[in-house]
């Protein structure tokens, strides 16, 4: 397995699209979160963009009811190309969003097992090969994209890599949590651990999964049959920590941005970031920030 020979290239990607997205109501009540935007772009476009960057061939989505704007965003949609054209428009704002003919596969989750068992859904499409898992909450801004620093990772020390970052140790109740062990590189450490959801008290560090892994097909197999755990879900950290001593486990301290876009305040905070960081947009931004600001104290 830690064999360079061995490491098949990560060319599937799943998204968990499922969810109802209940914090954001009543915005989320005719749309999926996944289709709403920072500045102009749905979140689910962020991902997909870095799930490409990263050499991602085909997406997974397991999308529930609700759901199908998510699928229409990755479509041809012939009126508005013909309009466009017709007006003498340019169509490549529309470039992102085109995936090559076959290279988007939906599968349902029926009933909202948790995250472990949406997952397990994509089963029969994601085979017997690695693949990643985007959570399309997390938007994660670097150069290069979080992605694909994992998959340079995958390639030095091959089986499962998932992404880390610290969050205050106040916070480590609301995610996934790593009990390190040996560095083996600049940002690369070895996953002795980990816990979904822990009590403070029994949370093994302060470093959190933040929404993207790479994994080993074993994985669909340990959900199998798998419990419930944190919450009365199926988590998929659950079955991950099942792989530890079996497979080789690491984490990347992903360097660069993290944005939890499932928060109101990190997805203000994703916009305001994200448009003074646009060149059409840094100079208004700026004004707009300084007189916000000279109002405050
Ligand atoms: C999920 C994972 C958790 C991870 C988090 C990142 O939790 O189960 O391990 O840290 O995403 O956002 P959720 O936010 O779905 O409760």
């Amino acid at each position: 397995m830690t064999d360079a020979t061995n490491r098949k290239p990560i060319r599937k990607a799943v998204f968990p699209v499922a969810g109802l997205g209940t914090r954001f109501l009543p915005a989320t009540k005719a749309i999926p979160k996944e289709m709403l935007p920072i500045i102009d772009r749905p979140l689910i476009q962020y991902a997909v963009d870095e799930a490409r960057e990263a050499g991602i061939e085909q997406l997974i989505f397991v999308t529930g009811r609700g759901k199908v704007s998510i699928v229409e965003h990755f479509d041809t949609a012939f009126e508005l190309e013909a309009t466009m054209s017709g007006r003498g428009k340019q169509l490549d704002v529309l470039d992102a969003t085109r995936i090559q003919p076959g290279n988007l596969v939906t599968v349902r989750q029926q009933v909202p097992l948790g995250l472990g068992h949406a997952i397990w859904c994509a089963r029969a499409i994601v085979g017997d090969e690695p693949f990643a898992i985007f959570l399309p909450d997390e938007l994660m801004i670097g150069v290069p994209g979080c992605m694909k620093q994992m998959v340079e990772a995958y390639n030095r020390v091959g089986g499962n890599v998932i992404s880390v970052l610290e969050v205050p140790r106040e916070d480590v109740s609301s995610y996934g949590v790593i009990q390190p062990g040996a560095q083996v590189a600049h940002g690369l450490t070895e996953v002795l651990g980990l816990v979904e959801k822990p009590r403070l008290e029994d949370a093994p560090s302060n470093l959190i999964i933040s929404g993207r892994y790479i994994l080993q097909p074993e994985v669909m197999r340990t959900l199998e049959g798998q419990g419930k755990g944190a919450g009365g879900e199926i988590q998929l950290t659950d079955a991950m920590a099942r792989m530890i001593g079996h497979q080789p486990f690491h984490a990347v301290t992903f360097a660069g941005r993290r944005y939890d876009c499932g928060s109101k305040s990190g997805f203000v905070e994703a916009t305001l970031e994200l448009a003074l960081a646009r060149e059409d947009m840094a100079a208004d931004m700026t004004a707009l920030i300084k007189r916000l600001a000279a109002t405050l104290d």
